[in-house]
């Protein structure tokens, strides 16, 4: 029998985690700590401790955590409408498309929720494209994607992975993918010569993979190669866009424009799933109206929040600012003394340590003990380390965070 607290004030973060064990789902291993409240680059837990937060909720809290303007834009909406289906229009969603297109320079976009529903989407308007104009003999539609890809969970976006975590137990899987390895150019080209390829997908930084940074040149040559071989380039920025590596997408440090561009998570400042496909229309325009869609997708209340989340990129110059305090941090990163640091990597203010675990304390310790000292990001892979502070975050905040992380790791003896 569950009995009702009594005293609900003195709920523990031993109670809620408790909670939600036995009622939830084990779909996640959650660093040990429950935040109730979030303001720029801190949360709060429910013991009054704050922390930096160096994950940033996988890099959709860019703009920072309960950011005004963000919040005024969903609540002023949510007063008056908050969703009308795409069956009806409504007098933000255009308003939304106008902003974006020009925002991103494409023609269309086709907004969506999630960052798996965008890949989802990008997927078939590509296979799509593939059969109308390119000419592909029906249901012979490949697509080239990369190992150690991280594109969501659905069934189709697991059977793109190469992770067994993902896609172990959940087969049979979707058929169309060639699997090639990432940051191969030769691999690519040789991929590239089977003419019923329609579309190349690629994370311009692999982010869940523990932040692989590819060689410079190597999306401007795929980018290249793709346009000779008349296959649609495909960049997922649902991690690395939204000025996360010092450039609004990841794509611009090369000057490289995807034919088809993927984005999510930040594009709400990390207050709503939404999530969006850009192209031109000679792409955009192959599916037509009941081919595709969603229910809640370009709802108004997400209109409003997105124009709000991009004017914050813009007004607060977040992109120059992860460039800038991105090279600071990989600099004081770089000073700790330990042998636990294999490598650092990264672009812009997404960045990662290889940890190389000694006396048998891991990654996961690492990250225990800088929640105790008043930071939490999570270990992914069991032995790296991503940190991806928001981008709000100052100076004085990075420099102290860096203390932070530091004097922990150099706590484990070497
Ligand atoms: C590159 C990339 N694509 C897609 C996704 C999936 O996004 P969502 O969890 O919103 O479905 C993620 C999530 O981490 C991601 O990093």
């Amino acid at each position: 029998m569950i009995t009702e607290n009594l005293y609900p004030s003195m709920t523990t973060s031993n109670d809620y985690i408790k909670k939600e064990d036995l009622y939830g789902a084990h779909n996640y291993h959650p660093l040990p700590v429950v935040l109730e409240r979030g303001e720029g680059v801190f949360v709060w837990d429910v013991e009054g401790n704050r922390y930096f937060d160096f994950l940033s909720a996988y890099s959709a809290v860019n703009q920072g955590h309960c950011h005004p303007k963000i919040l005024r834009a969903l609540h002023d909406q949510a007063d008056r409408l908050t969703l009308t289906s795409r069956a009806f229009y409504n007098n933000a969603l255009g308003e939304y498309e106008a902003y974006v297109t020009s925002y991103f320079g494409y023609d269309k976009i086709l907004p969506m929720n999630t960052g798996a529903e965008g890949d989802e989407t990008a997927l078939k308007l590509c296979r799509k494209w593939g059969y109308l104009k390119k000419g592909i003999p029906e249901n012979q539609a490949k697509i080239i994607v990369c190992e150690g890809n991280f594109h969501g969970r659905t069934i189709t976006v697991i059977s793109m992975s190469t992770d067994p975590e993902s896609y172990g137990g959940f087969g049979p899987f979707t058929p169309g993918f060639i699997k090639i390895p990432y940051n191969d150019i030769a691999a690519l080209e040789e991929a590239l010569q089977d003419p019923d390829v329609a579309g190349f997908l690629v994370e311009p930084i692999q982010g869940e993979a523990g932040v692989y940074v590819p060689d410079k040149g190597y999306l401007k040559q795929a980018a290249d190669l793709c346009k000779e071989k008349n296959v649609l380039f495909i960049a997922d920025e649902v991690q690395t866009g939204i000025a996360r590596t010092g450039k609004l997408l990841a794509c611009d440090h090369e000057h490289v424009r995807p034919d088809i561009l993927i984005l999510g998570k930040a594009l709400s400042g990390g207050v709503y799933p939404i999530s969006a496909v850009l192209a031109d229309d000679e792409i955009m325009l192959c599916i037509k109206p009941g081919e595709h869609g969603s229910t809640f997708g370009g709802n108004p209340v997400a209109a409003k929040v997105a124009i709000a989340a991009l004017e914050v990129v813009k007004e607060e110059h977040l992109a120059e600012n992860a460039e800038y305090l991105g090279k600071l941090f990989r600099q004081k990163l770089g000073e700790i003394q330990s042998g636990m640091v294999e490598t650092i990597r990264g672009k812009g203010l997404l960045n990662a340590i290889i940890i190389k675990p000694i006396n048998g304390k891991t990654a996961w310790d690492v990250c225990m003990a800088m929640k105790e000292n008043g930071l939490i990001a999570k270990p992914t892979h069991d032995h790296i380390i991503r940190f991806a502070p928001p981008l709000v975050i100052t100076e004085e905040q990075i420099l102290e965070a860096s203390r932070i992380i530091r004097t922990t790791i150099e706590s484990f003896a070497s």
